[in-house]
């Protein structure tokens, strides 16, 4: 059963957000797509408040979020303690993120990142465990710094 996974960006993230939302929904992954649904400016606070909302209830495993850089969205989206948010660039990034980090989700910037770089961190972020061991350790001290 391939995973669930919930797809939102802000304009500066659109046109790749919908790349990925069909090039992930092709692939047979369960994809909810978030918005934003049209190029109009949004602001990417309101869009990591939607990805919260989705990953809170439980309606996906999993979080794809971009906007231009994908900073902004990344300093929103980890307000929220049940979200571990990060900012990729490259497979072995995403790798990481899921190996050491349990990120739960992968941030992307529309405007810094190439369709097929994001479709490769993507499919990597998607399919890779968290190793556990140290590294759960770490995460759990996230929960408990302030
Ligand atoms: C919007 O113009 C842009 O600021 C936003 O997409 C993002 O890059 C912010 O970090």
């Amino acid at each position: 059963m391939k995973k669930s996974v919930a797809l939102a960006s802000d304009h500066g993230g659109f046109e790749l957000k919908n790349s990925l939302v069909e090039k992930l929904k092709k692939d047979g992954y369960n994809v909810l797509d978030l918005g934003t649904h049209t190029s109009e400016s949004v602001d990417y606070p309101d869009i990591a408040v939607l990805m919260a909302d989705a990953i809170k209830n439980n309606k996906v495993e999993y979080g794809i979020l971009l906007c231009g850089t994908g900073i902004g969205i990344s300093i929103a989206a980890n307000r929220f303690p049940f979200i571990r948010a990060a900012l990729v660039h490259d497979g072995f990034g995403a790798r990481l993120s899921r190996q050491h980090n349990n990120a739960n989700v992968m941030v992307l910037g529309g405007r810094t990142t190439g369709t097929e770089i994001a479709y490769d961190c993507a499919d990597i972020f998607l399919n890779t465990d968290f190793l556990g061991g140290r590294h759960a350790r770490r995460v759990e001290k996230l929960s408990h710094l302030c």
